[in-house]
């Protein structure tokens, strides 16, 4: 099939309907060529077992595009997830283990219960900035803003670099025409940071990053809090918003929020199987040519996993829900030596944003009807534009008089 007539990831079609798309992409075999943005070729993998094999067979397959041609254009809109860099995820070996223990390290010298109790405290506030209006959009006013100042808070950044974080990060995974600019935003933030930091250490990420026995110098340290950063919010905002949506539109499940029939941890396992915040992985490339799961490959070709495509085609086995889900299966988080290394942390956040925001609000309904919810279009995401929902309005007690206390 030439370019141009190959099935595309991106544009408001798929988003409208991914299932569908990944149905029929799926009847094409285990792998099969996508065009991820106009001119850009990708082989797409979207059986379970052959998710697997990319993910964890280090020897057929690389996350360091350099070897080959670069083959997408300086100004593709999916430069600013498959375009090299330095970082935890394009690499591997041991330049790969050396970055990753950083990360991994340094998350977990942050405390569940602080961690739980920073959640709370930046849910209670901009749920009171809303609550008495009666009407929100979950995405702009709530999912995305808890993960940015969490994010601030475990990484030091001062709050008005933050806000203006919110906006470039946005652009960023909207796989939009000026990504690349939020990436350098991003990138001037955390440098005057990880400067500060480097002379002045405190009890924050960055200084943990920089601290760490790995010694990463200035540079290494600014990438891969960027990739930490940048990843990590924008996808745990998509899965605050999409279990939102999922617990207050599915018509299945009428009124839950308001009957706590379901729980956020339980509707939380229902998106990471069936509308995964990550749909698609980053890049894997070729290392020679190769046939792999009957499908011949070229040295450099890139590869991507469909997290979403691979999840519906799966049979796990154990103990499933009413939706055939099971928690330990779904390929959400990835898998293999480049999995998500923030689960934890990302599922307290998620979870207690839910829980705050639910416990306050159990009365929110949507304010359009569900079929005018809009997806943003583009390979990697599964992101709801916004999520307007209306609610009785509310506002905190206010503290009782001294002498009824
Ligand atoms: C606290 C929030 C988060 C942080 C700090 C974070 C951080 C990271 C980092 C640093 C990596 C790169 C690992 C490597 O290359 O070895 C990664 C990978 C990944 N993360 Fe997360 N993440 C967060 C939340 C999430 C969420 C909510 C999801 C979706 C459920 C997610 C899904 C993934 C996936 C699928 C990968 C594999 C990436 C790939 O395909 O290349 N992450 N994450």
């Amino acid at each position: 099939m030439p370019a141009g007539t190959l099935p595309a990831l991106y544009g408001e079609d798929f988003a409208a309907d991914p299932a569908r798309g990944y149905r029929e992409l799926r009847r094409l075999g285990p792998l099969t060529r996508v065009e991820i943005a106009p001119g850009v070729e990708a082989v797409l993998v979207t059986d379970y077992e052959a998710a697997l094999d990319v993910l964890r067979d280090t020897h057929t397959f690389s996350k360091d595009p350099r070897p080959w041609p670069d083959a997408v254009p300086e100004d593709s809109p999916v430069r600013s997830v498959l375009g090299y860099r330095p970082a935890v995820t394009f690499s591997d070996g041991d330049t790969h283990a050396r970055y990753r223990r950083v990360i991994g390290d340094s998350l977990a010298l942050l405390g569940p219960h602080l961690l739980q109790t920073q959640v709370s405290d930046v849910a209670a506030r901009l749920i009171g900035r809303f609550a008495g209006t009666g009407r929100a959009d979950l995405v702009a006013d709530y999912a995305l803003q808890i993960p940015l100042r969490v994010f601030n808070l475990w990484f030091g950044v001062p709050e008005a670099d933050g806000e203006r974080l919110v906006a470039r990060l946005a652009a960023l995974s909207g796989s939009g025409a000026d990504a690349q600019t939020g990436y350098e935003e991003l990138g001037e933030v955390i440098g005057a940071l990880v400067a500060e930091r480097r002379a002045r250490p405190r009890r924050d990420l960055t200084s943990y990053f920089l601290q760490h026995p790995a010694g990463l110098d200035d540079a290494e340290t600014i990438r891969q809090i960027g990739v930490t950063f940048g990843g990590g919010h924008d996808f745990t905002t998509n899965l605050i918003a999409n279990t939102l949506q999922h617990m207050i539109a599915d018509p299945r499940y009428d009124g839950s929020v308001y009957a706590g029939a379901m729980t956020a941890h339980e509707a939380i396992n229902e998106v990471l199987w069936r509308n995964p915040p990550q749909s698609t992985s980053t890049g894997y490339y070729v290392r020679y040519d190769t046939t792999f799961h009957g499908v011949g490959l070229r040295a450099g070709q890139l590869v991507l996993v469909s997290y979403a495509a691979a999840n519906g085609s799966s049979q796990p086995g154990g103990e499933t829900d009413a939706w055939g889900a099971s928690e330990s299966a779904h390929l959400a988080w990835g898998a293999g030596p480049h999995s998500c290394p923030a689960r934890q942390p990302a599922l307290l956040i998620a979870i207690t944003a839910i829980e705050e925001l639910t416990s306050r609000l159990c009365d929110m309904e949507l304010a359009v009807p569900a079929e005018q919810l809009r997806w943003r279009p583009g390979p990697f995401h599964r992101a709801l534009t916004s999520l307007p929902v209306t609610f009785t309005p509310w506002a905190p007690k206010a503290p009782p008089p001294p002498d009824e206390r």
